[in-house]
This record gives structure tokens, C-alpha cells and sequence, in this order.
């Protein structure tokens, strides 16, 4: 098997599995960030991608798609509801995100997760040259460093934490806490998205495990004496600012955005909303926001039109079944007192779409509302920035966001506060032409110099610098 010099690790490949136009099995490549993120640098290099193909008990061996070499990772039916929907997404999930949700410690859930670690470390160390690098992707996998690190001390480990890392009082109800540290700790490069995130986890370094720290850099005394240096710093991750410029150009796509105005019935301002459905979102938060501005008539049905895309996630866990149902019970509520048989108050669509049609729908909003509750980035905020090169449109965005520490010309909310985030929907909404010019030029600034492929090279580049010093 050829070896990789550049491996990345990560729980999902980048390819889901669907059926061709016979109906043989094949493979396409999957929409999400990561993947965008991670494309351009892997077709530059010589690369492996480890990762899940996303169906319990596929088998599949090893295979090239796209000028990546794609190492599938197997998972049975059990390990999926003790590793993903249990331990990855029923505890370190909620409690990463400041415990929006309840965090379920089970030990079957966490020995789980420690066998499913164990078998993406065992494929990386497979895979990649000596003195190769590999980079391992987020919270699915913060043991895969530790356990690389034994398995192939050559090999230089980053590690991309994606999700926010909390404060230490929150952290430190993790009954594995200490494994978890030690597992992060495995890597030479332990990258996040804020510099509040990288703080947090150099704080529980100190506290767990009383290891010295100085500004990026933590010192992890060896067996033998000596010691070695890893660093934990924040590279905020962004997205392919030129791919969705192109699109918004496209003038199938500028008619589609029309059109799409034309069929919710040319409201004056629409409203958009664009998220996974997740408790972390604030979904709920900008529904009841919304219904009290139709409640006290500070906005009309017909005149304004918020549309909700909520595409479908962990089906499998309580708290997105629950969630659900009372998110469809609002919007249920909502449309059935203020619409009219032309007009919806909130068009709600709980499904995936395309990237054509999602940036119809930013170049078709007037107003974007991002009220996550806590995010590690957000990168649909910084989507809508990127299409907007006419400068119109404004930008409702939750200071708890990894993007808020960016935009900070958007107009930042306190989504818990329902009065102030009304107030500013409806700044917004009145917000004159020559305010929003101003606001939008300053972010796509922002976003078009921070690209993803600046945030691939400033990583890769840390790589290669600790690569440097050990061949030194
Ligand atoms: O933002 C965290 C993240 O895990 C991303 O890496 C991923 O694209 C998204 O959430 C969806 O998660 P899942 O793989 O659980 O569907």
C-alpha cells in the first residue's frame, strides 16, 4: 500500500455513499465544511483521508477518490449508538458547548469511544510515511493523538479542535477529563478556533495535570527526563470565499434568488435562517423573537418573511428528537395565527439543499440571523458575508460565536435576550442602504484575506516547522 505524507483523520470520510442512475453503490462527495475546508489542501499533496463512510457495518476497503486516498474506518450498530450518538454526541458535545443541553456520562459510552479511537490511530499509523504528518479532526477523535503518538513517534500529530473548548468549571465534570487532556496532548500542534477556546484548554493542562504553560506553548515532561514542547493556539477556520463568489455570479443562481422572492410572495424584507437542527443554534430563540414581533405588529405578515432552513442531524439522539418536535410545534403555532392564504410568516424546511440553492437563498435575504447559543465558528455567517459583493444585506450575529471574534461589524446579539435580539431584528430590517454598505465592506474583507486555504497553510505551516526541529 503507498504511504501518505500527509494523513488526515476524521470521524466521517468525505464522501457519502448513494446510488448511481443503475443503482450500483457509488460515491459523491459530501457538502459539509470540513470537507470544502480540507479539499483544496489535500489535492495539493500527496494524501490519505482515515474516516467512517457513514453506514454501520459497511465494509469497504481502501480506495482513491479524487486524488485523495481514502482509508474507510468500520463502526458497528452498537459502536454508532455508544461512540457517536452516545459518548461524541450525548456527552462531550453538550458539555463542550456550555451545557445547553445535559451531558450523559456513561462508562460504556466512554470504553467505547477509547476502541474507537484506538482503530482511527491504528489506520492512521497504516497509512503514513515515516516523518509524515498527520492531522487529526475534532471531538470524535481526542484520543487518536495520544495513542498515534505510541504507535508512530516519527510522525508529527496536529490536532483541529472545531467546537468550542469550555471554561474549566465546566470541563471538569468529565469523569475521563485527565484521559481526554493527556489524548489532545499527543499531538505537537492542538489548534482551535478562538483564543477563549485555546485559554480553556491550557487552563485544565495546568489544573488536571500541573504542566507548565507559556503563552502558546506547554512543556510535557517525558519518561526519561526530558521533555517536549506541543502548542495550543487559535486558527480560526474559514471558508472558500472565491467558490461561493463564483456561484453568487452566476446568473442562474441571481435568477434563482428572484425567483424565490417571487414565491414567498415579493415580501419587502425576507428574513433567513440556515442551520444544522441543533439545541446549540438558538433556533427557538429567533422563533419566539420572531413571533412576538408579529404579536406586538412591529412586522406583518406579507411586508416580512423569515424562512428557516433546519437540515436534519443526529436523528438518533433524544435531545434533537425533542428538540425537533417543539421547534415544529412553534413554527406550527406561529404560521397557523398570522398566515394568510398568500402569505407565510415562517417558511420552514427541514432539509438539506444543495450549494447552488442555499446561496440563491443568502443572495435573497435581507437580513441573516445567526442566534447560536454557542458556536465554534459558524460558518454560514461568513457564507452570507462572502456573496454579498454589492454590500447590501445585514448580518444578526450571536456574540457566541466563533465568527463573532471576526465580524465584528455584524450586529452582535445576546440571543438569551429576547427584547434586545427583537430590537435588533428590527434595526436591521430598517437598517438604511449606506449603513449596510459600510458594515458588509468591512466583513467580506474580513472573510476573502481569512480564507480556508490560509487556515490549511497556517497549520500545515506550524507542521512543518515543528517537523523542521525534530530533523534538527
Ligand atoms: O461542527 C462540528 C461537526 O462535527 C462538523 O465537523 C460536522 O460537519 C457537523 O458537525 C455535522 O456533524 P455530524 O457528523 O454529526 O453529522
Amino acid at each position: 500500500m503507498p504511504k501518505a505524507d500527509l494523513v488526515v483523520v476524521a470521524n466521517r470520510l468525505p464522501v457519502d455513499r448513494i446510488q448511481d442512475e443503475s443503482g450500483q453503490p457509488a460515491w459523491r462527495r459530501s457538502p459539509g465544511g470540513l470537507v470544502t475546508a480540507l479539499e483544496q489542501v489535500m489535492q495539493k499533496v500527496d494524501g490519505a483521508w482515515v474516516g467512517w463512510a457513514g453506514k454501520p457495518g459497511l465494509q469497504v476497503d481502501p480506495f482513491d477518490f479524487d486524488g485523495t486516498h481514502l482509508v474507510p474506518v468500520e463502526l458497528s450498530e452498537e459502536e454508532l449508538e455508544d461512540y457517536y450518538e452516545g459518548f461524541a454526541n450525548g456527552t462531550i458535545w453538550p458539555l463542550y458547548h456550555d451545557v445547553i443541553a445535559t451531558p450523559v456520562y456513561k462508562r460504556r459510552w466512554w470504553d467505547a469511544y477509547v476502541r474507537v479511537n484506538r482503530r482511527f490511530a491504528e489506520a492512521a499509523a497504516e497509512v503514513v510515511d515515516e516523518g509524515g504528518f498527520v492531522w487529526v479532526q475534532d471531538y470524535q477523535l481526542q484520543l487518536v493523538p495520544q495513542m498515534l503518538r505510541e504507535l508512530r513517534p516519527d510522525v508529527i500529530i496536529g490536532y483541529f479542535h472545531h467546537i468550542p473548548f469550555p471554561a474549566y468549571g465546566l470541563y471538569a465534570q468529565l469523569p475521563w477529563r485527565r484521559q481526554v487532556v493527556e489524548g489532545l496532548l499527543g499531538a505537537d500542534v492542538i489548534g482551535f478556533q478562538r483564543a477563549a477556546d485555546a485559554g480553556n484548554f491550557q487552563r485544565s493542562v495546568r489544573r488536571i495535570l500541573r504542566y507548565g504553560t507559556k503563552r502558546e506553548s506547554i512543556t510535557i515532561p517525558q519518561p526519561d527526563g526530558t521533555a517536549r514542547t506541543a502548542i495550543a493556539k487559535p486558527y480560526p477556520i474559514s471558508i472558500d470565499a472565491q467558490s461561493f463568489i463564483e456561484l453568487a455570479q452566476d446568473p442562474a443562481i441571481r435568477a434563482r434568488a428572484v425567483e424565490i422572492r417571487e414565491q414567498l410572495g415579493n415580501p419587502s424584507k425576507i428574513l433567513l435562517g440556515v442551520d444544522r437542527l441543533d439545541y446549540t443554534k438558538g433556533i427557538r430563540h429567533r422563533l419566539k423573537a420572531f413571533g412576538e414581533l408579529l404579536d406586538d405588529g412591529r412586522v406583518e405578515v406579507g411586508d416580512v418573511t423569515l424562512v428557516q432552513v433546519a437540515s436534519p442531524s443526529r436523528p438518533g439522539v433524544e435531545a434533537y428528537q425533542e428538540l425537533r418536535d417543539e421547534i415544529e410545534l412553534t413554527v406550527g403555532r406561529i404560521n397557523g395565527d398570522y398566515d394568510t392564504i398568500h402569505h407565510t410568516a415562517i417558511r420552514y424546511l427541514h432539509q438539506g439543499f444543495p450549494r447552488e440553492e442555499m446561496v440563491a437563498l443568502y443572495l435573497a435575504a435581507d437580513v441573516m440571523l445567526v442566534t447560536a447559543l454557542r458556536d465554534g465558528m459558524n460558518l454560514v455567517a461568513k457564507e452570507y458575508v462572502a456573496v454579498h459583493a454589492d454590500n447590501r444585506g445585514v448580518l444578526v450575529l450571536s456574540e457566541f460565536t466563533g465568527a463573532a471574534d471576526e465580524l465584528t461589524s455584524a450586529l452582535l446579539i445576546n440571543p438569551h435576550d429576547i427584547g434586545g435580539m427583537k430590537d435588533t431584528i428590527m434595526r436591521a430590517i430598517e437598517m438604511p442602504a449606506a449603513e449596510q454598505s459600510r458594515r458588509m465592506r468591512s466583513m467580506r474583507r474580513r472573510v476573502l484575506e481569512n480564507d480556508v486555504e490560509r487556515w490549511g497553510r497556517r497549520f500545515l505551516a506550524d507542521l512543518e516547522t515543528f517537523r523542521d526541529s525534530r530533523r534538527r
